[in-house]
């Protein structure tokens, strides 16, 4: 792909802890380095980016994934886009009665792929169509900011969470969604295959960011279900504290997508939520790419 010179990238924070537009610059006509780089940069201190009307191929939307890191494929393979084992397709939209994506994925707070041994450094979210219902678009999705979170915490909560590992289980997350969604979504069980390539995992609750070294809160909703050497009864209180101080609704940033929406997010930094206020014939339909990260330390 030839690059274009796009040096007048221009960033605006939202105005919370999380979440800077850039414009100024067109992903489809690729991404010099200096550009990439001054973008990489806001990106690696705020945690959340996005780029208002793009108009990408797959495969220019697979490029400029890449120049964040090496991609991974998701587990869920039956979701991919045909073609492309990379782009996780998250979508209420139907074929007969297969869902052609991931339906109403990631519908509470969470951070992407931290069940794994190495979750993803970051994931890109490109917003093909958007759900809109008597002129409003639905569909939103939450951001916030655990690195904020963590700054914000008393002395002696972060003393306590000290050298705690936090258990993360794939399997239990997916049986809970299966049954929340049997009537109008159903979701495979997962093969023996890909519950064997997602064992339960441990990692530090507090983790230090792997370019930046900055602190981060690292437990979710959606994914954490104890703490090590720690009964349910000591756990679960603690585990709802912290949720409830990362998710302070006054710290969020809620994106309104728009169809041409690139929005990029740390795994690391953030935590986000997706709004499920929608419903078919309301159709959503987004390609997500994950880009492959290090060990939580
Ligand atoms: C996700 O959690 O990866 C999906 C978020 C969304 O669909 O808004």
């Amino acid at each position: 792909m030839s690059v274009v010179h796009q040096s007048r990238a221009v960033f605006r924070s939202t105005g919370v802890p999380v979440g800077v537009e850039v414009t100024g610059a067109d992903i489809s006509q690729g991404m010099d380095t200096e550009t990439f780089r001054a973008i990489e940069s806001v990106f690696n201190d705020n945690g959340v980016i996005f780029f208002r009307n793009q108009k990408l191929t797959p495969e220019q939307l697979l490029g400029f994934s890449r120049q964040f890191g090496t991609l991974e494929k998701h587990v869920r393979q039956e979701y991919a886009l045909p073609g492309y084992p990379e782009i996780h397709l998250i979508s209420n939209i139907k074929e007969g009665e297969r869902s052609i994506g991931s339906a109403y994925a990631g519908d509470d707070w969470h951070t992407d792929l931290c069940f794994t041994r190495r979750p993803s450094r970051c994931s890109l979210l490109y917003a093909v169509e958007v759900p809109i219902r008597d002129g409003r678009v639905l569909g939103d999705t939450e951001f916030c900011s655990v690195a904020f979170a963590y700054d914000t915490l008393p002395d002696g909560m972060r003393q306590r969470l000290h050298g705690l590992r936090a258990i993360f289980q794939y399997h239990r997350a997916q049986e809970r969604k299966r049954k929340q969604r049997v009537h109008d979504h159903p979701r495979p069980e997962l093969t023996p295959e890909q519950k064997a390539a997602t064992p339960d995992v441990t990692h530090p609750a507090v983790r230090a960011h792997p370019i930046t070294g900055r602190k981060c809160l690292y437990v979710n909703q959606t994914y954490t279900f104890g703490i090590e050497g720690m009964d349910e009864e000591g756990a679960q209180p603690l585990l709802q504290q912290l949720y409830a101080h990362i998710t302070r609704p006054r710290y969020v940033y809620r994106h309104k997508w728009q169809a041409g929406d690139v929005l990029i997010w740390d795994n690391c930094l953030t935590q986000h939520k997706a709004i499920t206020d929608y419903a078919l014939p309301q159709r959503r339909l987004m390609y997500r790419t994950s880009v492959e990260g290090t060990e939580p330390l």
